[in-house]
């Protein structure tokens, strides 16, 4: 891991939906400046670690720290003016809101106008198109479009750490090439944290520095982003690439591959 200060501490987490337990444990780290991915197959407990760390969730067990503050039984709104904002799965923009007011429902708790006026020229240089199309309701945008709304929306916020949950979803391989740049860009030039979720391991394994592999709800590994991209099992079941030696009934799912 890396030697930077850490930034958000998941340990022990166990998160439950009524009855039915998602998450059994899981730890973590993403340490300051760093990207993190969590790579796993449907229903494997991706998106719950992401809504226990932004507050959507209350773990049952366990502890979820932010800057070295327990944030684990936060509400979503005070953990996002801590500095955590969160891209969920499948975008969730106001469809009936133009592109303009979108950005600026992602800066509600900020009362720094000039401020914000600069973050929304930061997102229209990241993409351009949104710019374009600010006057537009969001409902009419293509699924790349509202994924970069989304994304900027949580730009908007300021955050500390950025939670994306699977922004290669749905979009074509040209698009999610230019999606995981602009998160790189935003990475290396704002500083910005980020907790990547993902299926596209080849992308997210590229994007990232460090990577947990979740399983029914567990880390089964942990290491290195580069270190994993050699490790059989993920070569095999996440890289698809069927000379790497593993033999055997393929026990993950992959949802998608497209390299
Ligand atoms: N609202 C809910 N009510 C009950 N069970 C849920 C709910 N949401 C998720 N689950 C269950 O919790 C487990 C983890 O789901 P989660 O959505 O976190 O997985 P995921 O890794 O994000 O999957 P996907 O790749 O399909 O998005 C699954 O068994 C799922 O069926
Ligand atoms: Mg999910």
């Amino acid at each position: 891991m890396s030697a930077s200060a850490s930034l958000l501490d998941v340990t022990a987490v166990e998160t439950f939906y009524g009855p039915i337990q998602a998450i059994r444990g899981v730890s973590l780290q993403v340490a300051q400046g760093q990207i993190v991915t969590v790579l796993g197959a449907n229903g494997a407990g991706k998106t719950t670690v992401l809504r226990t760390v932004s507050g959507v969730l209350d773990p049952e067990r366990g502890s979820v720290k932010f800057e070295g503050k327990e944030i684990g039984h936060l509400p979503p709104d005070r953990v996002m003016r801590l500095g955590i904002c969160h891209v969920p799965e499948g975008r969730e923009t106001f469809p009936f809101l133009t592109v303009y007011e979108n950005l600026l429902m992602g800066a509600y708790t900020r009362h720094d106008k000039d401020e914000v006026h600069r973050d929304l020229e930061l997102c229209f240089g990241y993409f351009p198109v949104l710019k374009e199309r600010s006057h537009q309701r969001a409902g009419l945008l293509s699924g790349g479009e509202q994924q970069m709304l989304a994304i900027s929306r949580a730009l908007m916020g300021r955050p500390k750490l950025l939670l994306l949950d699977e922004p290669s979803l749905g979009l074509s391989p040209l698009l999610v090439t230019q999606i995981f740049r602009i998160i790189r860009r935003i990475n290396d030039e704002q500083g910005v944290a980020i907790l990547l979720v993902e299926q596209n391991a080849h992308m997210a394994l590229r994007t990232a520095q460090f990577g947990y592999v979740l399983e029914v709800g567990r880390i089964v590994l942990a290491d290195d982003c580069a270190k994993l991209m050699q490790t059989d099992a993920i070569k095999e079941f996440y890289l698809g690439q069927k000379d790497s030696g593993v033999r055997g009934q393929r026990r993950w799912k992959r949802k998608r591959l497209w390299h």
